[in-house]
């Protein structure tokens, strides 16, 4: 009993050591495992400047001051420098030239294949750069309260395939870390322990443009924002998540787009219906007005919507409600935040009618409008009337089985054949009934009707002109008899005295 409460003393001693060591970096302790040559055989080269650790900069050379052999030197007296190394001379040459004193380091162009930070030669180091090289795995992690408060891995062909379940891991235990600069690498993963840690962080990014928007998002949300500061952040790009992603060509994005998308998600979260959980993103910049704007496009698929949202976010261009069950576009005309609305997908609907849209903003200025496999009866031909004057807009209405009349024939085929650079579709435009499609509607097959009864009128009217002369003929043979033989024929004589009899006598 005594023996192990001895021990455990002895450990906790040896553990107080230890930090004072780490946190004070003067205290001298036997404790510490011994160089294997004393520190002052070895001097500075005469061409390597003494080094100032400049605010936010970890300890970094250049290359021209390289140490040839060996591999490593010793700049001042906390400070190491390495370059081309590989895993095995570097063991070797730190193991020389580390000291307890040594607090910084810099290699440069390390080719290793797998980086175990929980060495105990990292142990002690405030500044860890291992730049400009190629690193093919990290592995391990920083052991728990080391005391590194700058790491730079810039440069080394990392890829999160090569750190997944690593780069979260050693970055756990390095609660005095102010800078990372993981820049210029491969990486698809964030390291969002770091930035979410309640402590003011610097990291550079830039030069992985496959780091996902959606981390970059969280890092800048409203609470760690002020924590966390991007270095390089003009030169800092995500990529945008692709199920996200609206707009295919847009899939790489400067993070600085990212700001505005976090007030767009507060007004992208007011669209009603409450429970529409559309997504909002930036489209592009555009003047309008004298002032730049950057347009939204709001996603409202496949949400289970019966009316087309209300409350859309400032500057909405493209909405997109495909595959809901709206039946009605009367909020295009109501919404007034319909206003800056440029294309409209409407696909997959049960919109019955465009006439809601007579005199709308949206309807004279849209560019695209699509109404496909919806349950259109007909189409108002006059609301649109204003629309293709360009060649720009396009309008979309395949899959429609609209009622097919005579009407249809002699105003929406015309209508439909007249603008067909406007209405690419215009073929999948069906009637209903199975009578196929509207552009090839035939007079006879809907005009029957109209035809029958003209041509009875003009029956009529040809008996009408027969009966006339026939009754001019008979008046007339009447009124000769009447003079040369003196009696008037039947039915003449049968009928009774008028009043107007006493013109003829
Ligand atoms: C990290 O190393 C790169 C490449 O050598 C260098 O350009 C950069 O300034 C260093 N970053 C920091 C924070 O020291
Ligand atoms: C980096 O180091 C390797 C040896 O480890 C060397 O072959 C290579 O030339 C070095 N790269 C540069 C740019 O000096
Ligand atoms: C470490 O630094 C202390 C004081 O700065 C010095 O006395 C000591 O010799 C150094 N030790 C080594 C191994 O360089
Ligand atoms: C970068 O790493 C990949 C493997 O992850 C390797 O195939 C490629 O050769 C490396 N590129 C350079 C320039 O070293
Ligand atoms: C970086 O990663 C992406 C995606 O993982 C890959 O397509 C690309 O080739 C990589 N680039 C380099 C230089 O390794
Ligand atoms: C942000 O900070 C406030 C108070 O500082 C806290 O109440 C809130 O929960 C924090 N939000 C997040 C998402 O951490
Ligand atoms: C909102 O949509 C996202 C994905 O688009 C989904 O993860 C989330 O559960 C949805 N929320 C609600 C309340 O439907
Ligand atoms: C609109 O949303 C639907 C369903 O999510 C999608 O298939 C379609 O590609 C979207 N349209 C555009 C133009 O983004
Ligand atoms: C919504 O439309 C889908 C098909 O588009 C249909 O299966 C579903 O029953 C409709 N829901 C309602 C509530 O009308």
């Amino acid at each position: 009993m005594i023996v192990s409460y001895r021990v455990n003393d002895v450990k906790i001693w040896c553990y107080l050591l230890m930090f004072l060591i780490f946190n004070m970096g003067f205290v001298e302790t036997r404790l510490e495992e011994m160089d294997p040559r004393p520190p002052s055989t070895e001097k500075p080269k005469p061409e390597a400047p003494r080094v100032e650790l400049k605010k936010g900069k970890c300890f970094h050379m250049s290359r021209e001051h390289c140490p040839t052999d060996p591999k490593c030197t010793r700049v001042d007296p906390v400070s190491v420098f390495c370059c081309d190394v590989d895993s095995f001379r570097l063991k070797e040459a730190l193991a020389i030239t580390m000291t307890q004193n040594t607090t910084n380091l810099h290699v440069l162009n390390a080719t290793i294949d797998e980086l175990d930070v929980s060495q105990a030669v990292f142990r002690r180091l405030t500044s860890m750069a291992l730049t400009d090289g190629n690193i093919g795995k990290i592995v391990g992690q920083f052991p728990k309260y080391s005391s590194i408060a700058c790491l730079n891995i810039s440069n080394n062909n990392l890829s999160s395939a090569t750190l997944q379940s690593s780069i979260q891991r050693p970055f756990a235990y390095l609660f005095t870390l102010t800078v990372l600069d993981a820049s210029a690498n491969n990486l698809t993963e964030f390291p969002l322990s770091l930035v979410q840690s309640n402590r003011k962080i610097s990291v550079d990014l830039s030069g992985n443009n496959y780091l996902p928007c959606k981390h970059f998002q969280k890092a800048m949300e409203t609470n760690s924002s002020s924590l966390v500061t991007f270095l390089n952040y003009e030169r800092t790009y995500c990529a945008l998540d692709l199920t996200f992603n609206w707009f295919k060509d847009v899939q790489v994005v400067q993070i600085d787009h990212l700001r505005v998308q976090e007030e767009l998600s507060a007004s992208c979260r007011n669209i009603r219906p409450a429970n529409a959980n559309c997504t909002c993103i930036p489209d592009r910049l555009e003047l309008l007005g004298g002032e730049v704007t950057n347009l939204v496009a709001v996603d409202c698929s496949m949400r289970h919507l019966k009316v087309m949202p209300t409350n859309l976010p400032p500057n909405t261009a493209k909405l997109n409600v495909s595959y809901n069950n709206i039946t009605s576009l009367q909020a295009v005309s109501d919404d007034p935040t319909y206003e800056h609305l440029r294309q409209l997908l409407v696909d997959y609907n049960d919109i019955a009618s465009i006439v809601e849209l007579e005199g709308t903003k949206f309807i004279d200025n849209f560019m695209v409008f699509s109404l496909t496999h919806n349950k259109l009866k007909t189409i108002h031909t006059y609301v649109m009337s204003n629309c293709f004057i360009t060649t720009g807009p396009s309008f979309l209405i395949g899959g429609n089985y609209i009622h097919c009349d005579c009407n249809t024939e002699k105003v929406v085929k015309p209508w439909l054949l007249e603008n067909y650079k406007n209405i690419p579709d215009l073929k999948s435009l069906q009637c209903e009934d199975s009578m196929g499609p509207v552009v090839d509607l035939k007079e006879y097959q809907v005009c029957h009707t109209p035809r029958d009864w003209t041509d009875y009128i003009y029956y009529i009217i040809g008996l009408e002109v027969l009966v006339l002369v026939l009754l001019i003929s008979k008046v007339s043979y009447d009124y000769w008899v009447f003079k040369t033989a003196g009696y008037l024929p039947w039915p003449a004589n049968k009928m009774p005295r008028l009043p107007c009899d006493w013109l003829c006598e």
